[in-house]
């Protein structure tokens, strides 16, 4: 029977993108990972995707078995389906994050991405080419230069220290050492561990040595970032900082991320969609919203129930028009009549191209009444303006502490609306 690698450090071609056996290339000169033209992510197309793992695999796609389900076809026939006629498409530059219980497929699924394991039946279209049907010379440029993989275990070399860690796929792939301990220097900073490169494994924390797997992946400047499950052996605050520093570092890179996780919280909060997976199937794919708004089935509900809808729905249900908006040559009487009027202690600054100027509350225009300023040069530099996919639990804790709206604009500053107390407050009533 075929065995999972887990511990790739016994394969470490493998970690570095050559298939078993490949031999560790000595031609110097090879620099052609740049940094300054990163290569441009690539989407993956999978389409009936069968791994069976057991003797005549085969037999598991054959009728009338291929309609069963997992333990079914088991006990008729001993074979174990890992992955049962799997198909979803990850665009390019997108997070998909595949989410499911122990021993649903995930690690399966994204080996067989990298062909780490053989697909039984299916394809896997990366580039208009199936990665089911590439030869060894195939796999191992695809391997070099389109994707990568970041291990749960690390996968550190332990005789060699953090920068040697950091350049070794660059090595393998016969890079100088001027080359690649430049781009390894390069990584280590994006990952936050630069002053630590002569450190050695033992010195680091389990945190630490992710960081150095992540920044060996990003060295090899792929257009695919394979991830299984990268921060589970962490401890949960490392883990929430981690997840949060690879969001950041992932709207900075835009690689095409697959992160295979356990952790619903972890899948909604960095994954812009989401395929949830159960003995072997993927059963509904969504974004954060989609699946915990509009479960398929019983299970994905059960699955997502304890996670609090404000996490998921934005702000956009809660905006409203400002019922005082003044323009950029208001004068304060004017603004402040208005605001008497409208029995209200805020109101929004526009220009004529509804581009938003700023906020104004009662209590700044009469601490600076006498100010010649005109009013759209005061606006409360506590109110920060928000996107409209900005999620309720965040708007509430931008509310909290002070008593005026939230305004929400779009990437072009153009003004939306605000988010008052109140209605943020109904909706999320209405939604926990
Ligand atoms: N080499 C193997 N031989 C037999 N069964 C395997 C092998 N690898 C995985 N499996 C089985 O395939 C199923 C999916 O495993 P896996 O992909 O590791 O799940 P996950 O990563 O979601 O925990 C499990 O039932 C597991 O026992
Ligand atoms: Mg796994």
């Amino acid at each position: 029977m075929q065995q999972l690698k887990d511990y790739p450090l016994e394969n470490p071609q493998i970690l570095c993108g050559l298939p078993e056996g490949g031999e560790i290339m000595t031609t110097v000169n090879d620099n052609s990972t740049h940094l300054s033209t990163p290569r441009t992510a690539s989407g993956i197309s999978v389409r009936s995707l069968w791994k069976v793992f057991g003797k005549n695999e085969h037999r598991a796609l054959e009728e009338p078995f291929r309609n069963m389900s997992r333990s079914e076809i088991q006990q008729k026939t001993g074979l174990v389906a890992a992955l049962r006629d799997v198909s979803f498409d990850v665009n390019p530059g997108e997070t998909f994050v595949v989410m499911g219980l122990s021993g649903s497929g995930k690690s399966t699924l994204v080996r067989c991405l990298i062909n780490l394991i053989e697909a039984t039946a299916g394809s896997i279209i990366v580039n208009g080419n199936d990665v089911t049907n590439f030869d060894s010379k195939q796999l191992r440029d695809f391997r070099r230069s389109e994707i990568a993989m970041v291990f749960q275990n690390f996968g550190l070399l332990p005789h060699k220290n953090v920068l040697d860690n950091a350049a070794y796929g660059l090595e393998i792939k016969g890079m100088d050492k001027e080359g690649r301990y430049h781009i390894a220097h390069e990584m280590l900073n994006k990952v936050g561990l630069n002053g630590w490169e002569h450190a050695n494994q033992r010195e680091l924390s389990g945190g630490m040595q992710q960081r150095v797997g992540l920044a060996r992946a990003l060295a090899m400047d792929p257009s695919i970032l394979l991830m299984d499950e990268p921060f589970s052996g962490l401890d949960p605050l490392i883990r929430r900082q981690m997840r949060d520093e690879l969001a950041d570092l992932q709207a900075e890179i835009q690689k095409t991320v697959v992160f295979i996780t356990h952790d619903l919280d972890e899948a909604i909060s960095i994954g812009d969609r989401i395929a949830i997976m159960r003995d072997g199937e993927i059963i509904q794919v969504g974004s954060p919203k989609e699946i915990i708004t509009e479960p398929v089935d019983e299970f994905v509900r059960e699955f997502t129930q304890g996670i609090s809808k404000t996490k998921v729905i934005d702000i956009s249900e809660c905006c409203s028009t400002p019922e005082v908006i003044f323009n950029a040559t208001d004068d304060h009487d004017l603004v402040r009549s208005k605001m008497d009027d409208a029995m209200i202690n805020y109101a929004v600054g526009l220009d004529s191209d509804n581009q938003y100027l700023g906020l104004v509350s009662r209590s700044t225009l009469e601490r600076e009444a006498s100010s010649s300023m005109i009013v759209s040069h005061l606006s409360d530099s506590n109110v920060t303006p928000v996107l409209p996919d900005t999620s309720l639990e965040h708007a509430l804790s931008l509310i909290t502490g002070h008593n005026l709206p939230i305004p929400v604009i779009d990437e072009n500053d153009k003004f939306i609306g605000v988010v008052t107390h109140k209605s943020l407050l109904e909706v999320i009533a209405g939604n926990s």
